[in-house]
């Protein structure tokens, strides 16, 4: 039986992934993006990473829709037409720096997009929903690692960490008043890392914020050198530890979800972490690309950047538990899919037309 699930956000870095893991696992799929993150090229129908989706695939997207979720019209077209099983969303801006910077934009865009989500979904009886959230949400750690009963919503320093935690909130509420619902909240990590074919990954554009998509910059030598937001944390080695996860073991939690829920009689609202259990300094990663590439990378030890935490480690036996799942893929795979993204396409989705298999 084919199932049908909308993915918001399906043109992005884990959306394209999890498009890519859903086609290729008997699902159909409805997928809508403003393509803000990975432009619509040369007047193409797809945006590019998702015309390699279905070439990787060998199978195609049941609809494409080039809109925004600020646009309830959009929406209600979308959810008129077809009958949706489940909703995956995964469509919020999420770069905390940005967001520090850009509060409304934050405000705007992650807000008015789940509120005209929700709206649609109950409007045409569809109480299926993955919710891409984050271990930001938690906060300034009182303990780790992190399980899913550490509080959530003390000490967040970013509004893209106050969104994703009003929208926990509003999830909440909604699963309460109506157990029609039932809503899974996946508090991710730090998702790295780009599919094995390495033809669709984290497309970045102008200084990337985050540490792989740097880090493969420098040692692909598109950058001087790295700067290491901080060494005085309480840490072995002073520089910021992260629970790095491979955005592939992502999608498969993501798949295991959809699964559950659509199948099983689960109602209510659940937040599971999608992390892998272990943690890496900054210098922990510099050192395995140095070996992986038997070269040096550059790097400078700078003041720490606003809004960061120097630890952040998860418990993953409640997502291993209920799903069933675990990550397979370690942090030296991630580095090296990270890097193989990097070397193939300098430039990410923009560039002309490359033959996917070259
Ligand atoms: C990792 C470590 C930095 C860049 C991310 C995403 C956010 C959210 C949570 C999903 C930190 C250090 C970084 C650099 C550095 N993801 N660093 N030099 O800050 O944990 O947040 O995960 O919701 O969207 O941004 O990830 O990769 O920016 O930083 O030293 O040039 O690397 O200080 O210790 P972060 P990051």
């Amino acid at each position: 039986m084919c199932r049908l699930v909308l993915v918001t956000g399906a043109a992005g870095y884990i959306g394209s992934h999890c498009v890519l893991n859903l086609l290729s696992n008997n699902y159909e799929v409805v997928v809508i993006d403003n393509s803000s993150t990975s432009a619509l090229i040369n007047g193409q129908q797809l945006p590019e990473s998702l015309r390699r989706v279905e070439l990787l695939a060998n199978n195609c997207v049941k609809e494409f829709i080039f809109g925004d979720l600020c646009n309830s019209d959009v929406i209600n077209k979308m959810f008129k037409k077809y009958r949706f099983d489940a909703v995956v969303h995964l469509a919020d801006l999420k770069n905390i720096t940005e967001s520090i910077e850009q509060p409304l934009d934050y405000y705007r865009n992650n807000m008015i997009s789940i509120i005209n989500l929700l709206d649609a979904m109950k409007r045409f009886e569809v109480f299926n929903l993955i919710f891409a959230s984050s271990a930001v949400v938690y906060g300034k750690p009182k303990y780790l690692p992190l399980d899913e009963l550490h509080p959530t919503g003390q000490s967040l320093t970013s509004s893209y960490a106050k969104s994703l935690y009003m929208t926990e909130q509003i999830l909440q509420d909604l699963c309460t008043t109506d157990p029609k619902w039932t809503v899974v909240s996946l508090r991710m990590f730090n998702v790295v890392g780009a599919h094995n074919s390495a033809d669709i990954g984290e497309h970045t554009t102008g200084v990337p914020k985050n540490l792989m998509p740097y880090i493969t910059q420098v040692a692909n030598e598109g950058r001087p050198e790295l700067r290491v937001y901080g060494s005085d944390y309480d840490t072995p080695d002073g520089t910021g530890i992260r629970d790095y996860i491979h955005v592939e073991d992502v999608c498969d939690l993501i798949l295991k979800a959809l699964n559950k829920i659509i199948s099983d009689n689960w109602s209510q609202w659940y937040a599971f972490n999608v992390a892998n259990g272990s943690g890496h300094s900054v210098l922990e990663i510099i050192d395995i690309f140095e070996k992986k590439l038997a070269q040096k990378i550059p790097y400078v030890l700078v003041d720490r950047r606003p809004g960061d935490i120097g630890h952040s480690l998860a418990d993953i036996s409640l997502s291993k538990q209920i799903f069933n799942w675990e990550p397979k893929r370690d942090i030296h795979l991630m580095c090296e899919s990270a890097m193989n993204w990097q070397k193939k396409h300098i430039n990410g989705f923009d560039c002309i037309h490359q033959n996917v298999n070259q």
